[in-house]
């Protein structure tokens, strides 16, 4: 059941220069149904080439086509009717809200509107009904925080097929994470620094929504606690979180392996374009998983699962490991954009 639509679908993204802006357009260079036609930033870079505003922090150039854009600002009116908002979370809440007011769909990674009773939080594998609340002509799909994503990935074949009650979270979060302007080098080698602003909050709250219910137009959440403490180390890309969980009934390790193994989403059976074959891969080896060796599998879009064993305080535990600014940003949103525009959301 693949589907792809007439024409390329022209877009926009907002925060082009940043760190997750970059990875949208290195993504969208040769995506086969988006053309990024516009780019748009600060005043520091308006009124620029492209490739003059950007600090490119990718392997190789900026794309070439996209280098002789000239960088817009944020509030320029948007032609294009669907928009990437890579914005900090400070700006970018009525910035994005006036775009979805003039009628794009505004797919964002900003935490501003993530909690919004009327913004849908999508991972494509697990909550694609959650885009019901959404109708064409313009609104708001949030992208959840990057260790959600991975976070999420993990629990959602658990929580479907035994429930996940409680969990506890301790995350070990890449340097990336902290945008172009980053963590200061005398802080970021030889460091562990156990706080990053609002990220503990962020992942009490959004997994119970985006594995909640859509009754009508309101989300029920789903009733999980969740306890996270968050670090940032000294690791380029890649979150790695180490979990504990409670789940809802006995259940044996090999039944945990294969409800990862088996899982697929709406994004695999529609065959979307930025849809990894296996959005879980679990690893069996004792030393497995690490950043460096498999943050870009399937192309930096799975979640890599390991270390399952019984946990003598909540029942179970693993690790789980996702790319930060592929599915956990730049690459997810796509993810949900492909979905959005396969349910008729944008033509
Ligand atoms: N980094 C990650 O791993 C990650 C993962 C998931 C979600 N996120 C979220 O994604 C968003 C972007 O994160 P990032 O790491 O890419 O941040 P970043 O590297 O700091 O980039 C910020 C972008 O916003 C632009 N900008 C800054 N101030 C602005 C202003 N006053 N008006 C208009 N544009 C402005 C910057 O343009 P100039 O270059 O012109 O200053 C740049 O393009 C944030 O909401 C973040 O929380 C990040």
């Amino acid at each position: 059941m693949s589907f792809a639509p007439d024409q390329r679908i022209p877009v926009r993204v907002l925060g082009a220069t940043g760190a997750v802006g970059q990875r949208f357009v290195s993504l969208l260079a040769d995506h086969p149904w988006f053309e990024l036609r516009a780019v748009a930033a600060s005043e520091r870079s308006a009124g620029k080439r492209y490739g003059d505003a950007v600090r490119w922090a990718l392997p190789g150039s900026p794309p070439s086509a996209i280098a002789d854009l000239v960088v817009e600002t944020v509030a320029a009116p948007s032609p294009e009717m669907l928009v990437f908002s890579a914005l900090g979370s400070d700006i970018a809440g009525d910035i994005e809200s006036a775009h979805a007011r003039a009628g794009a769909l505004v797919v964002t990674n900003a935490s501003s509107h993530r909690m919004d009773a009327d913004v849908p939080l999508i991972v494509p594998e697990v909550n694609p009904d959650h885009l019901g609340m959404l109708s064409k002509g313009g609104g708001i799909l949030a992208n959840p925080n990057c260790s959600t994503i991975g976070l999420v990935l993990a629990l959602a074949p658990l929580h479907c097929a035994f429930v996940v009650e409680k969990l506890h979270v301790v995350t070990m979060q890449a340097l990336s994470g902290a945008g172009m302007v980053g963590v200061g080098a005398d802080l970021a080698m030889d460091n562990v620094v156990p706080y990053i602003p609002s990220e503990e909050e962020k992942l009490a709250l959004e997994p119970a929504k985006i594995l909640g219910s859509l009754v009508g137009s309101v989300i029920e959440p789903a009733d999980i606690t969740v306890s996270a403490q968050c670090n940032r180390v000294a690791v380029s890309d890649g979150h790695t979180e180490c979990v504990s969980l409670s789940l809802g009934r006995d259940v044996t390790a090999d039944e945990i392996r294969e409800a990862w193994s088996s899982f697929r989403g709406l994004p695999q059976e529609l065959g979307l374009p930025s849809a990894p074959v296996h959005p879980i891969l679990v690893h069996d080896a004792l030393d497995a998983p690490q950043p460096v060796l498999h943050r870009d599998l399937e192309g930096g879009m799975a979640c890599s699962v390991g270390r399952l064993a019984p946990c003598p305080v909540l029942g179970w535990r693993f690790t789980c490991l996702s790319h930060n600014t592929l599915r956990g940003a730049a690459g997810g949103a796509l993810l949900a954009a492909e979905l959005a525009v396969a349910r008729g959301l944008v033509s």
